[in-house]
């Protein structure tokens, strides 16, 4: 008898990459694609794949897993917990990171980091300060604002220069602080304490004034950024504009931004907490300029910014039963449900289609950040993270259907239409009907360069004044 040519052959399935959709068989040997054709001679095992899609596991370029928040709490998550949550959502790589709040210091931040992240069961990948650049940490999150994470326009400066010396892309929450907390003080001293509230203290113009610094300083230093969660009309055009002038300025959104809207922190009580994070959802205006600036290119990726607090003393309540809106840890869980989310709004009912979907959710973010042709698409020779979707199942979301540790979630109630059935991990079957069947701790840490979204235009602002060119001298 002769051996079966593949480890294992998912057949019949509708493949889709970002930039084509085919019927073939995908051939899996070791842990990576061997083959993508049609009549593959059989697997040692087979997925009959027939009405599914087959779909490269999605890339989720931002999350925040076993992180303090700025005022200090814990995510409701552990690394197993967030990304088997993942997983069972279709996501196989994760870039998590490792808070360094004020007075902490680095390299023990990342250990301690790394220790928890040897629990987790998908890719892991984590970022930080210019010093670990050489390890593999190849992007920085910086914030400009949060109280014990913010950082100031000048040491911005020496990090956006460490981040250029040492080939790193620098990721920013951007966000002006100083309108922040001012907004702030001035609606809780007229006791206006409700969540809603925190909405309205993010005033949209704290989002374009952070944004257009941010650029302005980057542009002088020559090094690239990616603005994360962009929430406003006025924040997409902002990067539309820079992008225009030949600045490299990469930009995300997330789900939140999408489909939900102020009006979801407008409930009895404090209910409305559990819809809180930052930037906060705003209109659907902006909804639409998003959706706009993702077909335009302007937005390159949809990451979760998974930032998961139990609705309880643990997390949102941990300052009481009745905190006001700056008494509450921001953030939303959101690992499980980006995907199912954008499957159905773009393949289901067809906004952008599903070559945009690959694109948004698993190939721009594996490019970006430097895991592009390892992760992110369906070619032979990359890791078989795959995504297998019955486009036909019909969800309902729920609390209670969630895998991470938070109790609920956000979307409750919403009805989609495509779900991921089978996930893939480096060749091995993670999730089948609704089931785990991996063990924690068999995810793997990616080390990894800056790449090219991290590098240099080569045209310093400094050096734009031929009379006056110290832009050498100074950086
Ligand atoms: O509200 C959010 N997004 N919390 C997580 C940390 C951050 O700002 O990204
Ligand atoms: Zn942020
Ligand atoms: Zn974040």
């Amino acid at each position: 008898m002769t051996e079966p040519a593949y480890d294992l052959l998912i057949r019949g399935g509708r493949v889709a990459t970002a930039s084509d959709v085919f019927d073939a068989d995908v051939a899996i040997s070791g842990e990576t694609i061997a083959a993508i054709g049609r009549a593959l001679p059989g697997g040692r095992r087979e997925i009959d794949a027939r009405g599914k899609l087959v779909l490269p596991g999605g890339v989720d370029s931002h999350a925040h897993i076993e992180q303090l928040s700025a005022a200090g709490i814990m995510n409701a998550d552990t690394f197993e917990s967030a990304t088997v949550s993942a997983a069972f959502g279709g996501t196989t790589t994760v870039i998590p990171f490792a808070a360094q709040h004020v007075g902490m210091k680095l390299p023990q931040v990342l250990e301690d980091y790394h220790a928890l992240a040897r629990r987790g069961a998908v890719e892991t990948l984590e970022t930080d300060l210019p010093a670990l650049i050489k390890q593999g940490h190849a992007s920085i999150k910086i914030f400009m604002t949060y109280d014990r994470l913010k950082i100031e326009d000048e040491p911005l400066l020496d990090i956006l220069l460490a981040a250029r010396d040492g080939g790193a892309l620098l990721c920013a929450h951007a966000e002006n602080h100083g309108i922040i907390s001012w907004m702030v003080k001035r609606l809780l001293a007229r006791g206006y304490t409700d969540p809603k509230y925190h909405a309205i203290s993010h005033a949209r113009v704290s989002e374009a004034e952070a944004f257009n610094r941010l650029i302005g300083m980057a542009a002088l230093i020559d090094q690239p950024i990616m603005i994360f969660h962009v929430s406003t009309a006025e924040g997409a055009k902002v990067i539309r504009d820079a992008r225009g002038q030949g600045l490299k300025v990469f930009a995300e959104t997330c789900p939140q931004y999408l489909f939900l809207t102020a009006d979801d922190l407008d409930k009895p009580g404090v209910e409305g907490a559990k819809w809180m994070c930052s930037p906060p959802p705003r209109r659907v205006s902006d909804q639409e300029a998003l959706w706009l600036a993702l077909a335009l290119g302007d937005l390159q990726t949809i990451s979760s910014d998974h930032a998961p607090y139990r609705f309880d003393e643990t997390g949102k309540l941990r300052a009481g039963a009745n905190p006001n809106f700056k008494q509450v840890a921001n953030g939303l869980p959101g690992l499980e449900v980006r995907l199912p989310l954008l499957f159905d709004a773009m393949v289901s009912k067809g906004r952008l289609g599903i070559e945009k979907f690959v694109e948004l959710t698993a190939t721009a973010p594996a490019r970006i950040y430097n895991l592009h042709p390892r992760k992110g698409s369906i070619a032979v020779g990359a890791d078989a993270d795959i995504a297998i979707w019955d486009p036909q199942r019909e969800v309902t979301l729920s609390d209670e259907m969630m895998h991470d540790l938070t109790g609920y979630t956000p979307f409750a109630g919403r009805k989609l239409r495509g779900w991921p059935v089978t996930v893939l991990s480096r060749g091995r079957v993670i999730v089948a009907d609704g089931k785990r069947s991996v063990e924690a701790g068999s995810g793997r840490f990616l080390a990894r360069t800056g790449g090219e979204a991290a590098k240099p235009t080569g045209r310093l602002v400094a050096d734009m004044d031929p009379e006056r060119n110290f832009g050498a001298r100074l950086l």
